[in-house]
């Protein structure tokens, strides 16, 4: 019978993968906590509806990407239609707005870690199924807070180990100064259509800015574009001034990227990407957000301002491959293992041991002693607590199986020795 693989894009994570999951996760966990954000959980699918009013028709998100997903066919919501998330931002301001969160004292600090779909084309260090830390910060205007993120998302990188991380930011202006903008844009891009991938041509009708994020569109034609920051209204340039003094200010390392202008609809002001310096172009982002201050407005909520980021963490632990970041030592592990048939006492003494926070693994065979020896060996275990008849003393013989010594010892003592 043929064989059964994972779908195309996704990947199984393998016990020799999950601990630098586990370091990422448990970095973003208490980042979260050290920089006071609440945890929320959205479902892993929503109404097609929220990502194409909140993400835009045009980005590549809905446009190209959307992972649909149907129930039962024919029923009413099944016609509505149905998709995974591409990303978390629209479905946890959609649960801002349905639980009228905006009564609750602000601004919300909320976070996420989860899977997010796209159906792309799969390819190295991009996947259809992707986690991403997420965090968001609801009914704050900043620009203090602009710069706060972008800080963490740095300090993130930094404690998973990753060097050469740097911040690329820009502002892509608000309702009020981006159509001039667009027009200026469109008016350049015009002369040049001949230039411009077919994909461009399209994008300069419906989404004039996402042209820059051609990766084909040519080097001579992308600094010559106008920049956004060079059209940006009052209020606007003073928040990205603002936001570039702090970095400074914090001796964050950045660059100002005028091709910057994020690949989703709902992005006001400023917008930010991380990369590993030196790289850029090459590859992908490892993480990137910005402020979102009309996207509760397009969900069906009162104008609120908010500001979040996502980052990749499948490319963050791949970059973390590429650096040869070490790992913390996971904990010893213990085996229990036993000169009798005496599982009972093995299970017993396994149990003390975890009740006291060590990872034990008790043999349940009844091969013969050095068998058992060999085998925890093998696995990884460190020590072997030995179970025989001093159990009736309440002891236990304790060997370390790197050195290969041996002593008979109580059993609460054992925790102490093995931790040192
Ligand atoms: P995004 O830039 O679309 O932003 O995704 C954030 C990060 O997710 C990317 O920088 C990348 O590391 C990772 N990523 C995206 N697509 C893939 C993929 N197909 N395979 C692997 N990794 C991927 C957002 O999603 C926004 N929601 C960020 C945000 C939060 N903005 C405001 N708040």
């Amino acid at each position: 019978m043929a064989t059964l693989n994972a779908p195309r894009g996704t990947r199984d994570l393998l016990p020799e993968e999950t601990p630098a999951w586990d370091r990422v996760e448990a970095v973003a966990r208490d980042l979260g906590r050290r920089y006071a954000f609440d945890r929320i959980e959205t479902p892993l699918f929503e109404r097609v509806e929220l990502f194409a009013r909140g993400l835009g028709e045009s980005s590549d998100a809905v446009e190209k990407e959307m992972f649909r997903v149907s129930g039962a066919a024919g029923s009413d919501e099944d016609r509505a239609g149905w998709a995974l998330r591409p990303e978390p931002t629209a479905g946890i301001v959609r649960a801002y707005v349905e639980h009228g969160l905006h009564v609750r004292p602000g601004p919300l600090r909320l976070t996420m870690t989860g899977p997010m779909f796209r159906y792309d084309r799969p390819q190295a260090g991009r996947y259809r199924q992707f986690s991403q830390w997420d965090v968001e910060v609801i009914g704050d205007p900043g620009p203090a807070v602009d710069a706060e993120l972008i800080e963490l998302a740095t300090r993130f990188y930094a404690e998973v180990g990753l060097t050469d991380v740097v911040a690329h930011v820009n502002s892509i202006g608000d309702a009020e100064c981006r159509p001039g903008y667009r027009n200026a844009l469109v008016e350049y891009f015009s002369q040049h259509l001949d230039r411009l991938t077919d994909d461009s041509r399209r994008r300069l009708e419906v989404n004039p800015l996402r042209v820059l994020d051609d990766k084909a569109l040519a080097p001579d034609l992308a600094d010559a574009a106008p920049k956004s920051a060079d059209h940006l209204c009052d209020a606007c340039r003073d928040h990205f001034r603002t936001v570039l003094d702090l970095l400074d200010a914090l001796g964050l390392r950045h660059v100002v990227d005028h091709r910057l202008v994020r690949g989703l609809d709902y992005y006001t002001r400023t917008t930010f990407e991380f990369v590993i310096a030196g790289r850029e172009g090459q590859q992908q982002a490892l993480g990137g957000g910005g402020r979102y201050d009309g996207l509760a407005e397009l969900i069906g909520g009162r104008s609120t301002p908010g500001i979040g980021f996502g980052i990749g963490l499948d490319r963050t632990i791949l970059a973390m491959a590429e650096q040869a970041v070490t790992l913390p030592p996971p904990a010893p592990l213990v085996a229990v293992v036993g000169t009798g048939d005496d599982h009972a006492s093995r299970l017993r003494v396994a149990g003390r041991l975890r009740e006291a926070g060590l990872a034990v693994r008790p043999d349940g065979s009844s091969r013969k002693l050095g068998k058992q020896l060999e085998a925890a060996a093998k696995v990884g275990a460190r020590w072997a607590v030995i179970v025989g008849d001093e159990l009736e003393r309440d002891e236990v013989g304790l060997k370390d199986l790197d050195s290969g010594e041996q002593r008979t010892i109580s059993l609460d003592e054992v925790p102490g020795s093995i931790r040192g």
